[in-house]
């Protein structure tokens, strides 16, 4: 018999999602970091242009009325709205999205899957923002997409994580969520490799 991947053990969604995105994330955070992001206003800038692309493809995902009834407060949580506003307060271009995701009919593990990772980032978020302080930016001002949210992070995540894992999906749906996590980590490398070029 073949032994199960270990990610596949988990008793939670959520915790498997984590396990399989553990390198994943392992490698794009090396990527984020090889551009040296907080080097220069510039440089944030253009990591701000890969977030905006990122939240553009997930908007109408945010806005949808059979996730927000699993994620109640779904749409206050998006981010779109603030890395546009962070790349007009860096006099940096607003970068034209493509339909590729956000055109896309998901169904509900994969679009489950595409919004765990953009809530998950909201955690390493925390981090980011500190640097960003170097750079004279704050949640009000060039940094608002990495801004805590109301009520807090923690509370925020583990509030997801409870829906997430609250829900009941089939053995494809739950394949689906899995490619799509994996999927929404290259994209943002895409996103990265296109802003920093
Ligand atoms: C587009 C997706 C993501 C991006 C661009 C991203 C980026 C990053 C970066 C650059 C850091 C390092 C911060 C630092 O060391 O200064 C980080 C840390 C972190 N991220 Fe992510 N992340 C993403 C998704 C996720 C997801 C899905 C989760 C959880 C499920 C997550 C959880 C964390 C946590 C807990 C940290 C802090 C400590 C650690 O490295 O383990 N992130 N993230």
């Amino acid at each position: 018999m073949t032994a199960q991947a270990p990610e596949l053990s988990h008793a939670l969604r959520s915790q498997r999602l984590n396990a399989l995105t553990h390198e994943p994330h392992a490698r794009l955070d090396a990527l984020v970091k090889s551009h040296d992001p907080f080097g220069n206003r510039e440089n944030f800038a253009k990591f701000v242009a890969a977030q905006y692309l990122f939240q553009y493809d997930l908007e109408n995902l945010y806005t949808n009325a059979e996730l927000a009834e699993i994620v109640d407060d779904l749409p206050s949580r998006a981010r779109v709205e603030q890395a546009r506003l962070d790349l007009a307060d860096l006099n940096h271009a607003v970068p034209e999205g493509d339909e590729s995701v956000r055109g896309k009919q998901h169904g509900l593990g994969a679009a489950l899957g595409w919004v765990f990772v953009s809530e998950g980032s909201k955690l390493g978020a925390a981090f980011l923002i500190k640097r960003a302080e170097a750079l004279q930016l704050s949640d009000s001002f060039g940094a608002r997409h990495l801004g805590e949210p109301e009520g807090g992070r923690a509370q925020g995540w583990k509030k997801f994580v409870a829906a997430l894992d609250g829900v009941v999906l089939d053995a494809e749906q739950e394949r689906q969520a899995e490619a799509a996590a994996i999927a929404a980590f290259n994209r943002f490398a895409d996103h990265l490799e296109r802003t920093f070029a």
